[in-house]
C-alpha cells in the first residue's frame, strides 16, 4: 500500500506537467471572459461584424411568451445528439406545452456527409411517416424548426446556413436557405403539407421554453454535442438590423470564438490536434475545447500521450485507445463517478491498468471536464455581465434556460460552471433552469409566440384599418 502511495505521487509529479496546462486560473478566465466581451460587440457591429469569429445573429425573436399562445404544433430538431419529430400542444388555460407525441429517427453516418438534397428527402420522409402512424397527415399544422447550426435569418421562416459543425458536411446547403430546402423535399413527395415554418436556434427554443416557466429567462445556453447561447439584446445594440426600440434576441454563435486564434495561448497541444483531425479545421475553436463532441477525444489524446510517457499502464497502449473516437465523452462522466468505472472502462478499452493508472485517468478526466465547465462560465459571465451593463442596473437578476448532455449527465459540471459564473459575474444573481426538451417545445413556443405577433399587428393593422376608414366617412360627411 505503501509503494503504491510513494508511485501514485511520483507519477501524478509528472503527470502534472501535462495537465498544468488545463488549469486556468480566475484571473486567466477574466481575461478570457474580457476577450469575449470585445468579439460580442464585433459580431453585433454593422462593419465588423463580416469578419467577427463570434457571428451574433439575429434571430427575429423579439418577444418571450406571454401565456397567451396556443394550438397544435410539428417540430422538427435537427443538431443535437438525435434528429426527432414531435407533435407538440400548447394549452392557454394551463400555461403549459404539452408534448403529444415523438419519434427519434436515425440519421446515417454517411448521410451527414453526403448530397444535401439526401438529407432533407430522409427528414421529410421521417416527419411524413410520423404523420401517418399519428393520424394527423390530413392536416396542415405550424411547424417550429429546430436546426441547430449556425444560419443568417433573414426572417423567422427564411435562413441561411452560414456553415456546418457537429459531424455535418452535407453538399449544397451551405449559403441556402433551409426552410425553402425543407419546404421543397416536401413538395417532391405531394403526400402532404406544413403550414407556416419558424425557424430556431436550439439556444433560442431552450431560452422559449424556459420563458414559459419562469417570465425572467432571456438566455438560453446549450452545452453538450456543440455549444451556444442566445440572450435578450437592446434593438439599439443590433446594428444589423433596423429598428432602435425594445429587444431582440441574438444566437451568439460563441462556438466560433478563437477561430482568429485569440484563444492561442489558452489551447494545450491536444487542442490542437483535435482541431487538426476534425471535419471543419480552423471553425468552432471554442466549441471543440469544451463540449461534448470533443471532450472525449481531448482525453483519449491526453492518455495516449501520457502512455507513450510511460506514465501510465507501464507504457501498453492498446489498439482501442488509438484509435480515434473510442473513447467517449460519456466516459468521462462514468469515471468521475467512480474507481469501479474507471476499471471497468478501462479494461473495456483493452488495457492493463493498476490503482495507481486508474486514479490517474481520473485526473485526467476531472481535470478535461473542470476546464471546460470554467471556460463555459467564463462564456455565460461576458453575456449576463453585458446584460447588466445594457440595463444600466447595479444588480441584475435574470434566469438561464440550459440544456446539453454535457450539462444533464456529468456528476459536477453543472456545480463548477455556476460556482465560477457567481465569482465572474459577482453581480448577477443567476437562477439556471434545465429545459423540458427545449428543441421540441420551445421549436413549437417559438412558433406559437410568431403566430400570436402575426395575429396581433393584424388585428392592429384591421383596427388602423377601421380608423382610416371612419376618416374617410367623417371627411366625406364634412364635404357633402
Ligand atoms: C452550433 C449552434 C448550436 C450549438 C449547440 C453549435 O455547433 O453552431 O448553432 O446552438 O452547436 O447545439
Amino acid at each position: 500500500c505503501g509503494d503504491t502511495r510513494r508511485r501514485a505521487g511520483a507519477a501524478r509529479g509528472n503527470v502534472q506537467r501535462y495537465l498544468e496546462r488545463f488549469h486556468l486560473s480566475l484571473e486567466r478566465l477574466q481575461d478570457v471572459s474580457a476577450r469575449l466581451k470585445k468579439d460580442l460587440v464585433r459580431g453585433l457591429g454593422k462593419h465588423s461584424h463580416q469578419r467577427a469569429p463570434v457571428k451574433m445573429l439575429p434571430t427575429f425573436v423579439r418577444a418571450t411568451p406571454d401565456g397567451t399562445e396556443n394550438g397544435d404544433f410539428l417540430a422538427l430538431d435537427l443538431g443535437g445528439t438525435n434528429f426527432r419529430v414531435l407533435h407538440v400542444r400548447v394549452v392557454e388555460e394551463e400555461q403549459r406545452v404539452l408534448k403529444m407525441d415523438s419519434q427519434i429517427c436515425a440519421i446515417p453516418q454517411e448521410m451527414m456527409l453526403g448530397p444535401g438534397e439526401e438529407l432533407f428527402n430522409h427528414i421529410a420522409a421521417c416527419l411524413g411517416d410520423f404523420l401517418v402512424s399519428r393520424g394527423l397527415k390530413g392536416q396542415t399544422l405550424p411547424l417550429g424548426f429546430t436546426f441547430s447550426f449556425p444560419c443568417e435569418q433573414k426572417e423567422i421562416d427564411k435562413s441561411i446556413l452560414i456553415r456546418w459543425t457537429k459531424g455535418f458536411r452535407c453538399s449544397g446547403v451551405e449559403g441556402q436557405d433551409v426552410v425553402k430546402l425543407l419546404r421543397e423535399a416536401i413538395h417532391r413527395r405531394r403526400d402532404y403539407d406544413i403550414g407556416s415554418v419558424a425557424m430556431v436556434n436550439d439556444t433560442v427554443g431552450t431560452m422559449m421554453s424556459c420563458g414559459y416557466r419562469d417570465r425572467s429567462c432571456e438566455i438560453g445556453m446549450i452545452i453538450g454535442t456543440g455549444t451556444n447561447a442566445c440572450y435578450m439584446e437592446e434593438m439599439r445594440n443590433v446594428k444589423r438590423v433596423e429598428g432602435e426600440d425594445g429587444r431582440m434576441c441574438v444566437n451568439t454563435e460563441w462556438g466560433g470564438f478563437g477561430d482568429d486564434g485569440s484563444l492561442k495561448d489558452i489551447q494545450t497541444e491536444f487542442d490542437v490536434m483535435v482541431d487538426q483531425m476534425s471535419i471543419n479545421t480552423g471553425v468552432h475553436t471554442f466549441e471543440k475545447m469544451i463540449s461534448g463532441m470533443y471532450l472525449g477525444e481531448i482525453v483519449r489524446l491526453l492518455l495516449v500521450k501520457l502512455t507513450e510517457d510511460k506514465l501510465l499502464f507501464d507504457g501498453q497502449t492498446s489498439e482501442t485507445l488509438l484509435t480515434p473516437g473510442k473513447f467517449e465523452t460519456k466516459f468521462i462522466s462514468e469515471i468521475e463517478d467512480g474507481l469501479e468505472n474507471a476499471q471497468n472502462i478501462l479494461t473495456e478499452l483493452g488495457l492493463k491498468w493498476d490503482d495507481v493508472d486508474s486514479r490517474v485517468v481520473r485526473l485526467c478526466c476531472d481535470t478535461v471536464s473542470s476546464r471546460s465547465a470554467r471556460l463555459c462560465a467564463a462564456a455565460l459571465a461576458t453575456v449576463v455581465n453585458r446584460i447588466r451593463t445594457n440595463r444600466n442596473v447595479d444588480r441584475l437578476k435574470t434566469t438561464v434556460g440550459v440544456d446539453g448532455t454535457v450539462y444533464r449527465k456529468h456528476p459536477n459540471f453543472s456545480e463548477e460552471l455556476q460556482a465560477t459564473v457567481r465569482l465572474l459575474a459577482p453581480k448577477c444573481d443567476i437562477t439556471f433552469l434545465v429545459s423540458e426538451d427545449g428543441s421540441g417545445k420551445g421549436a413549437a413556443m417559438v412558433t406559437a409566440v410568431a403566430q400570436r405577433l402575426a395575429l396581433q399587428s393584424r388585428l392592429l393593422e384591421d383596427s388602423d384599418g377601421d380608423d382610416e376608414e371612419e376618416e374617410e366617412e367623417e371627411e366625406e360627411e364634412e364635404n357633402k
